[in-house]
């Protein structure tokens, strides 16, 4: 059986391909490539990839029941969405549609085929913290209320009530993974973060050392931090995907459970919070930048932007006390380390 993984020509999907591959299962990708990177999949992954649209309902019906792969769909890992909290505010409607009526398609189609196997077809989700908004408490639990800020957490927000309901109602089983800033890069090097626009402070670090941009803006640095820039949890990607390995199993089983005969009635989402539960500043980033590249990164300190929490932290010893979720790679200049050796591979032309 196959899973299937929706975004893995994205930098969090490709890094969970790469796991599952390793863990020796099949896998099958859909993107629609409007920001995932073909020759990821189909050159460094060596992956079986569907382009096409989540929402495209026809087409899921024929993935999951195994018309693209070797075997039918046994279990999805849900990375695809659109994730630029600013353009989400500007145009909400492209982060509805795609984010949450695509997934609203996913989830029917898993609900019927579930239902014409006679066993469900469970769902991994890549949520995230920004459907705490502006927490009332930091670190952050799972059961810190959720207040998002934008449309791109209301998005978010809104599949994790769909699960809910859809767990309830049509006993869907899933996990909900609410990631904090994920970062790094496969220690392999020929995978990592690239996206286009870039608005993730390490890339952009990097980028200002090169010069690929001409200096990285720090947005304020009179929060009430110590050094005064916004703290935030950086959480390695390969942490990120072995923690999917970690889900998927837990789906699976409560899948077993339900396909024995287990009341479906009892089904709901299992929710984990995945950062490392240790914050660092903007400026403690750029420092340990320069200290990895041994290059200094030019800074420019440019307003605060709307709705940046001071500071985001995770309470994460959920998923290590349920799961067994070991982060490998918890050290900052290891995460730069691996974000910097991809960088210089993506970019051999730059100094
Ligand atoms: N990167 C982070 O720090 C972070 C933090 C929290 C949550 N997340 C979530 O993790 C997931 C992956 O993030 P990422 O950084 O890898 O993003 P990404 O943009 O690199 O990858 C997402 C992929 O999904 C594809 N996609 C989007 N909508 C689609 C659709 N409707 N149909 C088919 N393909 C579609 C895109 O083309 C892209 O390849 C997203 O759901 C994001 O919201 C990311």
């Amino acid at each position: 059986m196959t899973i299937l993984v929706t975004g893995g020509a994205g930098y969090i999907g490709s890094h969970a391909v790469r796991a599952l591959q390793r863990a020796g299962l099949p896998v099958l990708v859909l993107d629609n490539l409007v920001y995932g990177h073909r020759a990821i999949v189909e050159q460094v992954l060596q992956a079986p990839l569907v382009i096409g649209q989540l929402g495209d309902r026809d087409l899921l019906e024929s993935v999951l029941r195994g018309e693209r792969s070797a075997s039918p769909i046994q279990a999805v890992l849900h990375f695809a969405a659109y994730a630029y909290v600013g353009e989400s505010v500007v145009d909400p409607a492209k982060y509805y549609r795609n984010n949450l009526g695509d997934t609203l398609t996913l989830l029917e189609a898993l609900v019927a085929e579930g239902r014409r196997r006679g066993s469900p077809v469970p769902i991994v989700f890549s949520s995230t913290c920004a459907t705490y908004g502006v927490p009332e408490q930091v670190p952050i639990l799972e059961t810190t209320p959720q207040h998002p800020i934008n449309p791109y957490g209301h998005s978010k927000r809104m599949v994790e009530q769909l699960l809910h309901d859809f767990g309830a109602a049509y006993g869907l089983p899933s996990v909900i993974f609410r990631y904090f800033n994920a970062a790094g890069a496969d220690p392999a090097g020929d995978l990592g973060e690239d996206h286009d626009p870039e608005t993730h402070l390490i890339p952009l670090a990097l980028d200002a050392i090169t010069g690929r941009l001409p200096c990285l803006r720090i947005f304020g640095d009179d929060y009430p931090t110590a050094d005064g820039t916004c703290i935030r949890d950086y959480i390695h990607v390969s942490d990120l995907a072995d923690a999917h390995l970690l889900g998927l199993r837990r789906v699976e089983a409560e899948a077993r459970r339900l396909a024995d005969g287990g009341d479906p009635a009892t089904v709901k989402p299992a929710i984990f919070n995945l950062g490392n539960g240790k914050g660092y500043s903007v400026r403690e980033v750029i420092q340990a930048a320069e200290a990895v590249t041994g290059r200094p990164v030019p800074t420019l300190v440019a307003p605060r932007r709307p709705g940046d929490p001071p500071v985001l932290l995770a309470a994460a010893a959920a998923a290590q006390r349920e799961l067994g979720w070991r982060p490998r790679f918890p050290e900052l200049e290891v995460i730069l380390a691996h974000a910097w050796a991809w960088h210089q591979r993506r970019h051999p032309q730059l100094p």
